[in-house]
């Protein structure tokens, strides 16, 4: 190999010794593959530090690292804490949203294309491209803003649901707007055996529009109607809706970590065998029984912080702030599910659910409207 010619002022600069070239100096900075148990060791040395939230059962903050430049072992330090924290804060990492395109990457292909869904991150804002606020009756607040408010998991009502998803705060209100998050392995760890056993063999279906329309006030089902129509079908009015709705099971295992977890939140209705209020009245249940501390955290932002999570364990959700007179944006970046592992059931309950959901549909309404 030819020697590298080196002036004496980068020589100096680089602590080159005379009979050292370049070449030796990287080739004793290649990072070395470490194990779990030397973990703690190394990522002090790379700086890269690992700090689970205290008093939770899930998350950690990383610091000491820069995403946009990340070694071959920084990532598998990264992609290890995740599988098994389940959610990661990174702190003051002032992504741009190609940057964070760029890092989401990394955990797979990002979901869907097109005009609603670019292949990066995304913007979700309470503001309107002319900067005025969404307001209540935008079919924006009404399919996206308000109902994030409730404790859900992404797009479970689509055929296959994100695995992963990631915020990262661009502009964030004085008071309110945290993101609140809940741990469904632990929930399920926590559930008696009675309830493990009753739930074992026990499905739902999952909607967008039969969970949106089970939260949102009275005075605002009015204009949901309107926008929606009569019966379910396919539509995109700032969120999905479909005419049909998958089948899930109620205890859902992870397919990285094998954990179990309660598979519940604002999408989930209808387990076939029950009524829909019996029904409603279980899952509302388990949601109250999960959603409680210590397996669960709520984040208040900090502008540059950026937020990946597991959305095959955690679910989360939107606290509410001053839409009208604060600005609250956040850049989100989803990672598409695997179809062999996050599709619904393909069984003869789960061909009924057009009509499941439709007679859903029409008993909340019904309710509201008594
Ligand atoms: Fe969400």
């Amino acid at each position: 190999m030819p020697q590298m010619k080196h002036t004496k002022q980068l020589r100096m600069r680089l602590r080159l010794e005379p009979n050292q070239t370049l070449e030796t100096i990287v080739s004793h900075t290649v990072p070395i593959k470490i194990s779990t148990k030397s973990e703690t060791h190394m990522m002090t040395t790379r700086q890269l530090k690992v700090e689970p939230l205290p008093g939770a059962t899930f998350g950690a903050v990383i610091t000491g690292i820069d995403l946009t430049n990340l070694s071959s072992a920084m990532w598998a330090d990264i992609e290890a804490a995740f599988n098994e924290h389940g959610m990661l804060i990174f702190p003051a990492q002032y992504l741009a949203a190609d940057a964070q395109a760029i890092f989401a990457k990394r955990f797979g292909s990002l979901e869907g294309a097109g005009p609603k869904r670019a292949d990066g991150a995304r913007s979700i804002s309470n503001r309107r491209p002319d900067r005025t606020a969404l307001t209540e009756r935008d079919p924006t607040w009404l399919t996206l803003s308000y109902p994030t408010r409730h404790w859900h998991m992404d797009g479970t009502f689509n055929p296959v649901p994100p695995k992963i998803c990631m915020l990262s705060a661009v502009s964030i209100p004085s008071r309110g707007g945290q993101t609140g998050f809940a741990d469904m392995s632990a929930a399920y760890d926590a559930l008696d055996q009675p309830t493990r056993d009753r739930i074992a063999g026990l499905n739902s279906y999952h909607s967008n529009l039969v969970g949106t329309t089970r939260v949102l006030p009275q005075p605002n089902q009015e204009d949901l109607n309107t926008l929606v129509g009569d019966a379910p079908q396919d539509g995109y009015y700032g969120l999905g809706y479909r005419a049909d709705a998958p089948l899930r099971p109620l205890v859902k295992y992870h397919p990285v970590t094998r954990r179990p977890s309660l598979f519940v939140g604002r999408h989930a209705f209808g387990i076939p065998g029950m009524s829909g209020e019996e029904s409603e009245r279980f899952l509302n249940e388990l949601e109250t029984f999960a959603c409680r501390l210590p397996r669960v955290y709520e984040h208040k932002w900090q502008v540059g912080d950026l937020i990946v999570f597991d959305n095959r364990r955690l679910l989360h959700r939107a606290c509410p702030y001053d839409e009208q007179g604060e600005t609250r944006e956040l850049l989100n970046c989803r990672i598409a599910g695997d179809a062999q592992t996050d599709a619904g059931l393909a069984t003869v309950e789960a061909q009924r659910s057009v009509e499941v959901q439709r007679a859903e549909l029409a008993r909340l309404r019904r309710r509201k409207a008594s």
